[in-house]
């Protein structure tokens, strides 16, 4: 049963809870699968929790803990692997059911714990390599700074290897009775996972990079992250797809995201697509970004080498969803990509000139030509929205990251 503890190694248990209550994580990113905050229990001679879960759900969370301390035992130590509330919201409360318990983390987790709640709890501070002994299982601790915030870090049970890894490896999805990746969609995961990196940790894919070499030669056997699955059958499969994501390295396909308000820019995008298309690339995917939510393009930008962006002009400028998806690719530092740019305009122009600017400063490689259409795109704007799917579709197909400009 799923409110029930579920082991997944002697004396090792999940405490999760899944969370299909939330409509935004973050406030920002949808959930229509909702979410699981994962928490894991070592029941040795001195009793550690790893991580907690997100502070509504603390009733069910603690009902688990109970389950297991029937015995008489106590809470002796919380691993903080991450200070996000997600996962640190129960920490506060879970001290007053177990007052004696030491918080286990670096010195920047107690900047955290101390600013979000006021917390002056017994500290145990650990550098990069130190060691808890719990009885029979040691923990060892790896500091991972911005995976996803300055104070994140790994714990690591060194007599199971298995890696509490925080968000890393993590993914948005309920845990819908199954836990370990043997037990679950994994195509279904593999996606919600690449949507977490990408909305969330994919700005800190060169901090991702430095994470993943420093854990290079460590034998691990079981993943268990602060969401989604608990990689045991094949725990490379994940490390393989966060080395790829986090190189930026891309598959042969192409998104194409437009703003239109009247339908000029969306022919535009129809003409680039089937342009593409006819080239060979067959896997297209096409945003309307009045429609498509952010997270969701997110998603298959960081998927595909083929980027292009169209938008009409708004008041002299992007239209306001595009200015904020060209910010965030900006911030994300983007790159290795194939970017087409176009656009249309009826009075003032503005659009194109403000994409013509981040591609400018974007190091990815810009496909030729740039369009920008006055009023309803004309035959000529057409055939040039042929030409650059063509040049797209050429440069997507070539061997390796794209070359910058
Ligand atoms: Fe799952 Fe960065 O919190």
């Amino acid at each position: 049963m799923m409110n029930k503890p579920i082991p997944i190694a002697k004396d090792i248990y999940w405490i999760g809870v899944n969370d299909l209550e939330t409509h935004l994580f973050e406030a920002i990113w949808p959930l229509p699968q909702g979410i699981c905050y994962n928490s894991y229990l070592i029941d040795d001679e001195k009793v550690a929790l790893v991580d907690t879960v997100k502070r509504g759900f603390f009733p069910q969370f603690l009902e688990k803990i109970k389950e297991l301390m029937k015995n008489g035992k106590t809470v002796d130590y919380l691993i903080v692997n991450h200070m996000e509330p997600d996962h640190s919201g129960s920490m506060r409360v879970l001290r007053e059911v177990f007052p004696k318990m030491k918080i286990v983390g670096n010195k920047k987790t107690i900047d955290f714990a101390k600013g979000f709640y006021g917390d002056d709890a017994p500290f145990q501070v650990v550098k990069d390599g130190d060691t808890l002994k719990l009885g029979k299982h040691t923990l060892k601790f790896f500091l991972t700074p911005m995976v996803h915030w300055p104070e994140t870090m790994m714990t690591y049970d060194v007599s199971n290897k298995i890696l509490f890894s925080g968000d890393a490896f993590g993914g948005f999805g309920t845990l819908n009775g199954g836990i370990f990746d043997d037990e679950v969609d994994l195509s279904f995961f593999k996606n919600e996972i690449l949507r977490y990196y990408s909305n969330i940790v994919a700005k800190y894919s060169p901090m991702v990079q430095k994470a993943l070499g420093k854990l290079k030669g460590l034998e691990v056997k079981l993943i268990a992250a602060t969401h989604g699955p608990i990689f045991r059958k094949d725990p490379s499969y994940i490390i393989n797809l966060y080395d790829m994501w986090s190189r930026q390295e891309t598959e042969k396909g192409a998104v194409i995201v437009y703003a239109s308000m009247y339908g000029n820019t969306q022919v535009m995008a129809e003409a680039i697509a089937r342009s593409m298309a006819r080239e060979g690339i067959d896997i297209i995917r096409l945003h309307n970004i009045s429609k498509s939510h952010l997270s969701f393009i997110l998603t298959d930008i960081w998927r595909f080498k083929g980027i292009v962006l169209g938008s009409c002009t708004y008041n002299t400028k992007l239209f306001t969803p595009m200015d904020t998806l060209v910010r965030t690719l900006d911030n994300d530092k983007l790159t290795g990509r194939v970017l087409g740019i176009f656009g249309s305009y009826s009075w003032s122009g503005g659009a194109v000139k403000a994409l013509q600017e981040y591609a400018d400063k974007c190091p990815n490689h810009h496909a030729e030509p740039v369009i920008e259409a006055k009023y309803a795109p004309t035959d000529e704007d057409r055939e040039k929205c042929v030409e650059l799917g063509r040049n797209m579709a050429k440069e997507i197909v070539k061997e390796g990251p794209a070359k910058e400009c």
